[in-house]
């Protein structure tokens, strides 16, 4: 009697304790859902646990089939990429680490190859301190199907820290991320922490196939070209390897539209970067960028199209989109400007074969600003001429 109620204790001991020290051991989930897109035709989704674990993605296209992706070796960081994706096809998914399903199922779009011409993307920026108005531009770009989201850089104020990601970025972007990636730029902030190593860490980017880190990188998605540079941590002259990467991707590309994003605006009313505008400039017109978006300064702009240096009736249409939720800027309009307006928000885009409508959204959703471009379909890129100084980035003579 005394051994079987001995076994007793110990078995209620044991029960006792599993059922108290259960819920501490649990595996929790500390970050995302969220996207990134690792290449053209590939998402990839993060998660963060407190416990290294293993990666499981589970995934259905609108045939409703499941199936499964992931990882078996233990990490606290989880990063499963998924490619062979129907293009443009609404994928259901739910992420699981050592058999906990951690979040609620969602969707993201498939990549769009280039046999389609019309989809969506928003553009958010100067996000730096988070908040409120960060929370509601991310319920609109849900309701936008948008497919991703391009960032004009400073993502985290006030020095791009990890300690500061959750806070001002994750969190309240939160119900946006589990949907599309975000493509962001190096701000100024960003690179205060380690040169931007935590931006680096924490956003799953393309390789350029020059630097060891994608801190300027380019995406194909449909009929658009997308290329984002790096103004703040990597020299963009004549002669620096981001420069001829930017003259060689742009020269091969057969892309309908081509959209250019860096942080720093080269035509600004608030505080324009004279020296892009002189270095950069030039190959946008050249190789006929279509949109170049940048942030810095906290308002929404728009110019005329510019050709030259001046405003024209050609040429490259420049927006500033820094409405992410930072203190507003102050600006006097330039001569260039075609409208301005110190006010929070975000800005969409639908493509749609030749034509592109842009909107500017307050973050309520309300339109206050708005573009219409149309265009014949591209010349083929053999007919695009290269100047003399040029064609050593290229290889030609
Ligand atoms: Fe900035």
């Amino acid at each position: 009697m005394k051994t079987s109620r001995s076994w007793f204790h110990i078995a209620t001991f044991a029960a006792t304790t599993v059922f108290t020290v259960g819920p501490a051991l649990a595996l929790s989930l500390t970050r995302g859902p969220y996207l990134g897109r690792p290449s053209d035709r590939a998402v990839a989704v993060i998660w963060d646990t407190d416990q290294a674990a293993d990666s499981r993605v589970e995934y259905a296209a609108p045939d409703g089939v499941w199936h499964t992706a992931g990882d078996t070796a233990a990490t606290t960081h989880h990063v499963v990429a998924i490619a062979g994706l129907p293009s443009g096809a609404v994928i259901d998914y739910r992420v699981s680490s050592n058999g906990v399903q951690l979040a609620p199922e969602s969707t993201f779009y498939a990549p769009r190859d280039g046999s389609d011409t019309r989809f969506r993307f928003a553009v958010v920026g100067d996000t730096a301190e988070g908040g409120t108005v960060l929370t509601r531009i991310a319920d609109r770009l849900v309701e936008s199907g948008a497919e991703f989201a391009v960032h004009t850089g400073d993502v985290v104020y006030p020095s791009g820290s990890q300690a500061d990601y959750d806070r001002t970025f994750f969190v309240p972007l939160a119900r946006w991320l589990r949907h599309g990636p975000v493509l962001p730029a190096l701000g100024n902030h960003d690179i205060r922490t380690s040169r931007g190593q935590p931006y680096l860490t924490n956003f799953v980017l393309p390789p350029n196939g020059v630097t060891n880190n994608p801190r300027f990188y380019a995406l194909r998605q449909a009929n658009a070209l997308f290329v984002c540079l790096d103004v703040e941590s990597s020299d963009y002259g004549a002669d620096s390897p981001q420069y001829q990467w930017l003259v060689r991707t742009l020269a091969a590309s057969t892309a309908t539209w081509k959209f250019v994003w860096f942080h720093e605006p080269p035509y600004s009313s608030g505080h324009p970067n004279r020296l892009v505008r002189l270095i950069l400039c030039p190959l946008f017109e050249h190789f006929g960028v279509d949109i170049v978006f940048s942030g810095h300064v906290h308002l929404y702009e728009r110019t005329w199209p510019i050709h030259d240096f001046v405003r024209n009736g050609r040429g490259v249409v420049y927006i500033t989109e820094g409405g992410g939720g930072s203190p507003l800027s102050t600006f006097h309009k330039e001569d260039y400007s075609a409208f301005v307006a110190a006010r929070f928000g975000y800005t969409e885009v639908q493509i749609d074969g030749g034509t592109l409508n842009l909107t500017a959204h307050d973050p309520d959703g309300l339109v206050f600003d708005s573009l219409v471009l149309d265009k014949p379909q591209p010349a083929p890129a053999a007919t695009v001429r290269v100047p003399r100084q040029l064609r050593r980035h290229l290889g030609r003579r």
